[in-house]
């Protein structure tokens, strides 16, 4: 009872991980008190309870002081991520530092969108947009309409499900196409849906509906976004947008070059970067800066056939290259399982091609535990911000 009662109040830190969580023991029946955090990340397991099992009175004082703690203070306390953390791939240029802005609380029964950061709807001047290759035309509103948004290519893709087309508004699930666009190909920020496995999709929206992937990085929103977007799914939904991806090709995204300098760049809310325009290019530096290949098209018409530039440290092709086909003895080839070519073996995701931003997220999640994969765990042991910032720029470089 008081465990029920709790886990409805426990708000996001329902989603922390066992190891972050002590575990409080009554009569047999274990429930979890989970530490008591903002957004209930401790990404880099830092000031993690030891503890493993503690006393009944310890739990219920605790409990309760967890209780009040909680909902009184969400969102509130950040503490600083470690210094080799990857921003760039979650979509900043700055390190979150102590008290720094996170993403709003996303409660465990919360609708999708109410864990999502919001901009205040955009005024429709009427203006109409239109793109190469389609007589059609949307207002910048239209083409970003949560429920609805434009389908410049209808013939891209097959006819798209209700819920990929227009979300469910009740339940506040906004359409898929809106972040993973009508074809799949999705974008740097979001992810790269077409042309997945279907069993990979499926698997996915459960380890997502489950809390089991979510991101390090407590910045991010629309991971927590799309989470309660699979939890919110009913199970025939899942099959059906499996099915709908999965039967997509995934086509060209990326072109990646190898650099000092890349564009100065602004972020948009949801980590969509975007180059400043006539400013001078600056020192690249050890990150990589991902951007539309055409801002405007991407930023504002979502235009699903839009590319990415990725500007990635000069030897960095050349090192990634040598972890995902030799291992270097710090890891297991990437080939084994992922196929030659990188482009997925039956159940198995391709990796080929996808931006470095959305690669190097996930091995990052999956080293910090976010995202629980126990196949891909060994993979990751070993391999330091380094080689993951290599490893995704040599795949975003490979042809999908
Ligand atoms: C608000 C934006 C948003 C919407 C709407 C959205 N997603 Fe996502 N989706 C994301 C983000 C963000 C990620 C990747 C998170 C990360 O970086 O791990 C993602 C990842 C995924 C993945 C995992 C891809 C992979 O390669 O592992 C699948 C599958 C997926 N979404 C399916 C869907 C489906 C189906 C819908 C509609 C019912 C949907 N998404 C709606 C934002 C969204
Ligand atoms: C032993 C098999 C195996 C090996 C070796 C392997 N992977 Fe994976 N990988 C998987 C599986 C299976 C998944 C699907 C996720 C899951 O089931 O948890 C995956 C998922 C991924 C994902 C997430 C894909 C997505 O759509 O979100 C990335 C990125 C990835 N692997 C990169 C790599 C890289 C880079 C290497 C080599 C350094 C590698 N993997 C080696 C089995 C493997």
């Amino acid at each position: 009872m008081l465990g029920v009662f709790l886990s409805g109040l426990n708000l996001p830190a329902a989603y922390l991980p066992p190891s972050n969580s002590s575990r409080c023991t009554f009569g047999g029946t274990g429930w979890k008190l989970r530490k008591i955090r903002s957004f209930g990340v401790d990404p880099h397991g830092m000031k993690t309870t030891t503890k493993s099992r503690l006393s009944p009175y310890y739990c219920t004082v605790i409990a309760f002081f967890g209780i009040f703690f909680n909902v009184y203070s969400q969102a509130q306390q950040t503490s600083s991520l470690p210094e080799n953390w990857p921003n760039w791939a979650y979509g900043y240029l700055e390190p979150l530092m102590e008290g720094g802005r996170i993403a709003p609380p996303c409660p465990i029964d919360a609708k999708p969108l109410d864990c999502a950061y919001r901009s205040p709807p955009a005024t429709d001047d009427g203006l109409k947009f239109s793109l190469p290759g389609t007589s059609l035309s949307f207002t910048a509103s239209e083409a970003d309409y949560d429920y609805g948004p434009a389908d410049w290519y209808p013939d891209d893709h097959p006819l798209m499900p209700a819920v990929v087309d227009q979300g469910r508004r009740e339940e506040k699930i906004r359409a898929c196409s809106l972040c993973h666009y009508p074809n799949g190909q999705g974008k740097m920020e979001n992810g790269h849906v077409a042309g997945l496995p279907y069993s990979y999709i499926l698997a996915q929206l459960e380890v997502f509906s489950k809390g089991d992937r979510r991101s390090a990085d407590p910045r991010k929103a629309n991971t927590n976004e799309m989470m309660m977007i699979a939890k919110s799914m009913s199970e025939e939904e899942k099959q059906i947008v499996a099915r709908y991806f999965s039967s997509i090709n995934f086509k060209p995204l990326v072109n990646v070059i190898e650099t000092t300098k890349a564009p100065q760049v602004r972020m948009t809310m949801n980590g969509l970067m975007l180059p400043i325009e006539d400013m001078p290019f600056v020192p690249l530096g050890n990150r990589i800066i991902e951007v539309p290949t055409n801002p405007q098209r991407t930023a504002i018409m979502r235009d699903p056939r839009g590319m990415f530039t990725s500007y990635v440290p000069i030897g960095s092709l050349e090192k990634g290259k040598l972890l995902v086909e030799t291992s270097n003895n710090k890891t297991i080839q990437c080939g084994i399982c992922h196929g030659p070519d990188q482009t997925g073996l039956a159940d198995i995701p391709s990796i080929a091609g996808r931006t470095a931003s959305y690669t190097m997220r996930q091995l990052w999640d999956i080293k910090q535990g976010t995202r629980k994969s126990l196949i891909m765990v060994p993979i990751v042991t070993n391999l330091n911000a380094d080689d993951m910032l290599s490893i995704s720029a040599y795949l975003a470089s490979l042809p999908p």
